[in-house]
């Protein structure tokens, strides 16, 4: 019940991945699903739900966002995201307020703009399978959340104001240019490109980046040019200097 959608989904997933023949050796989880009731599929790697056209298609029609597009899966930098690696197993997500499932379903349902998956679609079994593959089971800790909240764009120009132009062309290409650099679209919005996001101000740039926009942050409202499905990047994240730089870079110094 409630998957409809999903099992129509499923079956052009599975014409156009047919002739492939890779079997991924599905992970028997929990006793649940295995051969299911998907016609005895079954071919579609983990790893396509989180960086295949399978992970795009889990989110609002157009969304070309992917898990891959926000969360490394080996401890690389430069994401907006956790990395995937050794995260599987922590206690808790999203600070302590979310449970694996409802974690996915954030990113799934807010930055994506798609619809929640259930505990035993095969999207989320895939997914799960494949964030297991590549933790630690003995990594239980979960990572604390905590964006960086001024007062308001003028804060935030007086703290990223004076960065280094020449340094922040590298970092913007490292953070910023696999979503701006072609205009890829997140849920149901382009980014801008680069020459768009230079006319704006310090703060409202760096105001953007440590919290999606001004609030309310509200996501997936195409006709809200303000906020929108632009991930935060924490601190943690995206180092204070390497955002001063890459403000300087966008402004011209
Ligand atoms: C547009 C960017 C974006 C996309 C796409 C995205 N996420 Fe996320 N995700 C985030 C951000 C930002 C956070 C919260 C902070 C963090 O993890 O650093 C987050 C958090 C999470 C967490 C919790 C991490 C933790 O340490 O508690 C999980 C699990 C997760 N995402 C899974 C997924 C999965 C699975 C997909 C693909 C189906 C996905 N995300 C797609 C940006 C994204
Ligand atoms: C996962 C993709 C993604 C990444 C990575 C990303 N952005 Fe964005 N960004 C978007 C999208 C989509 C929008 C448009 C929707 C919105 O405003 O949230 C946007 C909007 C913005 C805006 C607001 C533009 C306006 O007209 O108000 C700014 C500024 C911005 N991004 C700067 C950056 C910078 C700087 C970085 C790197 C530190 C970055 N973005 C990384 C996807 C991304």
């Amino acid at each position: 019940m409630a998957r409809q959608g999903w099992d129509t989904a499923a079956a052009l997933l599975a014409l156009a991945l047919a002739g492939c023949g890779d079997d991924s050796g599905t992970g028997n989880a929990a006793g649940q699903g295995g051969g299911g009731g998907e016609g005895g599929g079954g071919t579609i790697a983990p790893a396509a739900y989180y960086e295949g056209p399978e992970s795009a298609a889990l989110g609002a029609a157009g969304n070309e966002a992917r898990c891959s597009t926000c969360h490394s899966d080996d401890g690389a930098e430069g994401y907006s995201g956790n990395t995937f690696m050794d995260l599987a197993f922590h206690d808790s997500f999203k600070g302590g307020e979310a449970d694996l499932l409802g974690a996915v379903n954030a990113c799934v349902t807010g930055w994506m703009g798609g619809a929640a998956l259930t505990s035993d679609d095969e999207a989320f079994i895939a997914l799960r399978t494949f964030m297991e593959g590549i933790s630690d089971p003995g990594a239980t800790t979960s990572n604390p959340i905590a964006p960086e909240v001024l007062a308001d764009e003028a804060a935030y120009g007086a703290a990223y104001d004076g960065g280094d132009a020449v340094a922040g062309e590298a970092k913007y290409a490292t953070y910023c240019a696999r979503c701006h650099g072609g205009g890829l679209v997140v849920g149901p919005m382009a980014a801008p490109d680069t020459a768009t996001l230079g006319a704006l101000s310090i703060g409202r740039i760096a105001q953007q980046v440590r919290t999606s926009g001004p609030p309310p942050s509200g996501m997936n409202d195409a006709t809200d040019s303000t906020p929108g499905p632009m991930p935060f990047f924490e601190p943690s994240e995206l180092p204070a200097s390497d955002l001063a730089d890459i403000v300087a870079f966008l402004t011209g110094g």
